[in-house]
């Protein structure tokens, strides 16, 4: 291996670099989740718009493979990471750092590692629910009716209430998350501080907010059917 190459692996082993994965790692998500509830707000225009979204979807289904691999590793690299960084903070806990960064902790900071893991908890039924059933829906009227209906999405109360909570910590999360990468980037403490304050509510209050609108609306509403 090339030295320049070599100092790069280097670094994502050393803590910095661990936090800098983490960062960039969870900025990528939230792009992704932009793009994700701008997709799944549609399902307020009922099934005909909805149905016609995740057909056309299957249409660039290559495109959307790359798309879901990248995801993958991107996921599987902010969990890991941010795993370990938890975990050895956590053995260097009775230095006097430690202490000092406690006294100016938020309830979002403290709460990154729960918050973090009810939403593992939610992508893996996420995933395995609504994703891997889409796999293997051949007829493209169904879509909607799956997701707002069946027992694997908002027809079934237990569903229905882990979106509803693990929104609230997608809020929670993001919270913290979203200003703290910027941090760990070098960007927060800078002519930039003001902007990225603005646009992190857009990530921690509206986009929660939307996807949990989707859940309240089908899950508690009914649709508004009754
Ligand atoms: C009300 C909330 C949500 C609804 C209704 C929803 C709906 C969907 C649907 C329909 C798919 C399948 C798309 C397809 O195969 O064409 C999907 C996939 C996926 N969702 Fe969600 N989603 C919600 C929230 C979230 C959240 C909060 C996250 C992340 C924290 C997330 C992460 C993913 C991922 C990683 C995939 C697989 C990649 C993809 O196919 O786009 N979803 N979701």
């Amino acid at each position: 291996m090339n030295k320049a190459l070599s100092k790069s692996v280097n670094i994502f082993k050393s803590t910095i670099g661990k936090k800098l994965l983490v960062a960039i790692t969870g900025l990528m998500v939230c792009l992704f989740l932009v793009f994700h509830l701008m997709n799944n707000l549609i399902i307020f225009t009922g099934p005909e718009n909805f149905n016609q979204l995740v057909g056309a979807l299957e249409k660039i289904k290559p495109l959307i493979r790359i798309m879901e691999i990248l995801l993958v590793i991107i996921f599987f690299t902010h969990i890991y990471n941010s795993a370990f960084l938890t975990w050895s903070s956590k053995r260097s806990s009775s230095n006097k750092y430690m202490h000092l960064s406690k006294t100016s902790s938020t309830i979002y900071s403290r709460t990154m590692f729960f918050s973090g893991s009810v939403l593992l908890i939610f992508i893996v039924t996420h995933l395995s629910t609504i994703w891997f059933n889409f796999q293997n829906i051949n007829d493209h009227n169904k879509y909607y009716y799956f997701v707002t209906e069946s027992a694997y999405g908002f027809g079934n109360i237990f569903i229905t209430i882990l979106y509803l909570f693990s929104m609230l910590l997608l809020g929670f999360h993001l919270r913290h998350g979203f200003e703290s990468a910027f941090k760990t980037l070098g960007i927060k403490n800078s002519k930039f501080e003001k902007i990225i304050s603005t646009i992190s509510v857009v990530f921690w209050l509206f986009i929660p907010l939307g996807f949990f609108s989707i859940a309240f609306w089908f899950g508690i509403l009914d649709g508004g059917k009754w």
